[in-house]
């Protein structure tokens, strides 16, 4: 029977930090950690003053602003960017982006994947990298409107122009938002023939607390605990006693989601409308 303690749970709060040249680093999700065979993830803390300088070399790397001070900034493709809290980069092999908190401490997730097989890229490009934030990203509801979620890399996700959000399938990774009393399925993930270990699944949590459920196991969590999901393990998240802000990742996105649970309503996704009274638009998961 799968249980709780299937899954690895490290509160971030409490990770003993390493310091590094331009603060501190926190490793929340790695293959030592969590046997998560492609993704590693950190939480890195620039110092105020300091500055850090992120070389992708042969990976891929998401970084989202999780915290942020007035004044840092992101460079990305000569372009300098405010790094507000919900704006990132992602980095495909080969690019950089240097991150400065001029004005007080920023913190950061940092997740890393490895360049994936051609199975998992299904003909997809792989690259060009970009700088994200609210206002560049679309919303998407589910049905039963007890979800909001926002990608920063799916490749399925388009732009208002048609094209992709992303032209790789490396990495999976957004936003989510549930309102009180909202939860996900019962649901598992299992690999593919391109990718036959399964995707390395993780949840962090930021606001509000959560409750966490594996067949008749169930653990509360606080803000700022990852949860890593081994491939083939049932779960199932909640909001706890009010609302719920996490992020999702899913590395390599080549994966099988079955739904244990009937929840005819919150299985489909729309686009947040562009107009109030505009048409409705499916999300097209493929
Ligand atoms: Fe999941």
């Amino acid at each position: 029977m799968p249980s709780v303690k299937d899954l690895t749970i490290v509160n971030s709060n409490t990770a003993t930090p390493t310091q590094v040249e331009h603060g501190l680093l926190r490793t929340l999700c790695s293959p030592e950690l969590c046997n998560s065979k492609n993704l590693t993830v950190y939480k890195r803390t620039i110092q105020k003053g300091k500055q850090y300088d992120l070389a992708a070399g042969n990976d891929y790397h998401l970084v989202y602003v999780m915290n942020t001070p007035a004044q840092a900034t992101i460079d990305f493709d000569d372009e300098t960017h405010t790094a507000e809290e919900g704006a990132g980069v992602l980095l495909v092999p080969g690019e950089s982006a240097p991150f400065a908190a001029p004005g007080g401490d920023l913190d950061l997730l940092h997740m890393i994947v490895p360049k994936p097989p051609a199975g998992v890229e299904e003909g997809l490009p792989g690259g060009p990298g970009y700088f994200f934030n609210r206002q560049t990203l679309r919303g998407l509801s589910d049905a039963s409107g007890g979800r909001v979620r926002r990608f920063c890399a799916e490749s399925s996700v388009r732009l208002l122009d048609g094209s992709r959000l992303t032209l790789t399938n490396a990495i999976q990774a957004g936003e989510m938002h549930y309102n009180e009393g909202g939860a996900s399925p019962y649901h598992l993930h299992k690999g593919t023939p391109a990718n036959p270990d399964g995707a390395a699944h993780v949840y962090m949590t930021f606001k509000g607390r959560g409750k966490v459920e594996v067949a008749d196991s169930s653990q509360e969590i606080e803000p700022g605990t990852l949860v890593y999901f081994p491939p083939g393990v049932p779960h199932r998240l909640r909001a706890h006693g009010g609302t719920l802000d996490y992020f999702e990742i899913q590395a390599w996105r080549s994966f099988k989601t079955t739904i244990l649970s009937e929840e005819p309503l919150g299985l489909k996704w729309y686009y947040e409308r562009e107009k109030p009274g505009a048409a409705l638009v499916e999300w097209n998961q493929s």
